[in-house]
């Protein structure tokens, strides 16, 4: 039978033409449409990075104020969203309770063709869901969104259940931007393959929300603090980090499918976590990780090119804004909708289903 080319991983096959992003992973540089990601980080703000992926520029004043009144319009849950999510046992973690509570905002008004409209909507529901979920599981009652705070400034808030320090909007902030967009990326590419189908933007969303959830993708930053935390003592670094390379292991927040050198995110938000952390012994000791970790890396798979990746330092920065583990990657999703939703709309602009092959290496029938 006929042979495709075979490339396992999609490893380097593009898939689409974009004007989102940019991802070099040889030198180390993260584009979003014409503006270096680390320079929108430290000057601009959630809603203005998400007005340049969805609309294609920065905002004006009056654009910015209309897509922040917008995203504050949107961002109550319906009532049986609540319902479900006070329904759901607590031992179901908060990526799965995030895909269930996205998945039952679906209904007619999310129907194909995605628009604009729709994905405010979504992305300003994302973080009521965590906050609301978080908030039943401590046992108190959910905050209603706050209609004078910012998207970030509001999440937090939720979360806490205090107004937050400009400090820690700041650093969730560079870290949510840093983390709205990064090509095709495996979420990223789910979202896609869901839309090119023409179905809902609920359902695309639902699909990039499973895929993050993995441990290789944006499962990584809370195994990152439970690394730190077994390891416990600058000592016992190199030890435990050997024993687990010598088990064929791999270390968490290390590595990635397109940097061949540093993630230009890590380097950009280690700069946040160190500001945050001042002299917290946690850090002092994550970066001692760091460093023994790529030394031993280097010993054990040499020429691989791996290197600290933006999970590591994530992990730092949530740790220091005062967000539990179990907040890691719902905030990784709270941030990458913008980017799945940009590219959600870029692909039902110009639609061709995806649909590749695969080579057969079954039996014939005799
Ligand atoms: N620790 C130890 N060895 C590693 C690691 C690691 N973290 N990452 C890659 N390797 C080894 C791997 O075992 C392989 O060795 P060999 O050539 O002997 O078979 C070699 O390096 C190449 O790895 P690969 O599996 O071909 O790389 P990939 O592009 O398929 O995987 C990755 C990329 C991110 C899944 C992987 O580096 C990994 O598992 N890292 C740890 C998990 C992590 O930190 N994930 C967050 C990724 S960044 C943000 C995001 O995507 O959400």
């Amino acid at each position: 039978s006929k042979q495709f080319q075979l490339a396992i991983g999609l490893d380097g096959i593009a898939v689409a033409e974009s004007d989102l992003s940019l991802v070099d992973g040889l030198n180390g540089l993260l584009v979003y449409r014409g503006y270096w990601a680390r320079d929108l980080a430290i000057h601009h703000t959630f809603e203005e990075v998400a007005h340049l992926l969805w609309y294609g520029h920065l905002p004006n004043e009056q654009e910015l104020s209309a897509l922040k009144n917008q995203l504050k319009q949107h961002r109550d849950l319906p009532e049986h969203v609540k319902g479900m999510l006070r329904l759901i046992p607590a031992d179901v973690d908060m990526m799965s309770v995030l895909r269930t509570g996205v998945s039952a905002l679906g209904n007619d008004s999310y129907g194909w063709p995605p628009t604009l409209e729709q994905v405010i909507s979504v992305t300003a529901k994302m973080p009521t869901i965590v906050a609301f979920r978080y908030a039943c599981l401590q046992g108190r009652e959910p905050l209603d969104p706050h209609p004078e705070l910012d998207h970030t400034a509001n999440y937090l808030y939720m979360l806490k259940g205090t107004e937050p320090s400009h400090a820690h909007v700041r650093a969730l902030d560079a870290y949510l931007i840093l983390t709205q967009e990064h090509g095709m990326n495996a979420s990223t590419f789910s979202g896609r393959v869901v839309t090119s189908t023409e179905s809902d933007l609920i359902s695309a969303i639902t699909g990039a929300i499973g895929t993050l959830k993995g441990p290789l993708h944006g499962g990584a930053p809370s195994e990152v603090t439970e690394m730190i935390e077994a390891i416990g003592t600058k000592e016992n670094a190199e030890p435990w980090l050997r024993n687990k390379l010598e088990n064929g292991e791999r270390l968490m927040g290390f590595g990635h499918r397109v940097y061949k050198t540093i993630d230009p995110r890590a380097t950009a938000l280690r700069v946040v976590a160190e500001q945050l952390s001042g002299d917290d012994p946690w850090f002092d000791l994550a970066t001692h990780v760091e460093q023994v970790g790529l030394k031993l890396l280097a010993e054990y798979k040499p020429g691989r090119k791996l290197n600290t990746n933006v999970e590591f330092f994530a992990a730092a920065v949530m740790r220091a804004v005062g967000l539990e583990d179990d907040l890691f990657t719902p905030s990784f999703a709270v941030s990458r909708v913008v980017g799945w939703s940009a590219h959600i709309l870029e692909q039902a602009g110009s639609n061709r289903i995806i649909r590749p092959q695969l080579n057969y290496t079954g039996k014939m029938p005799e």
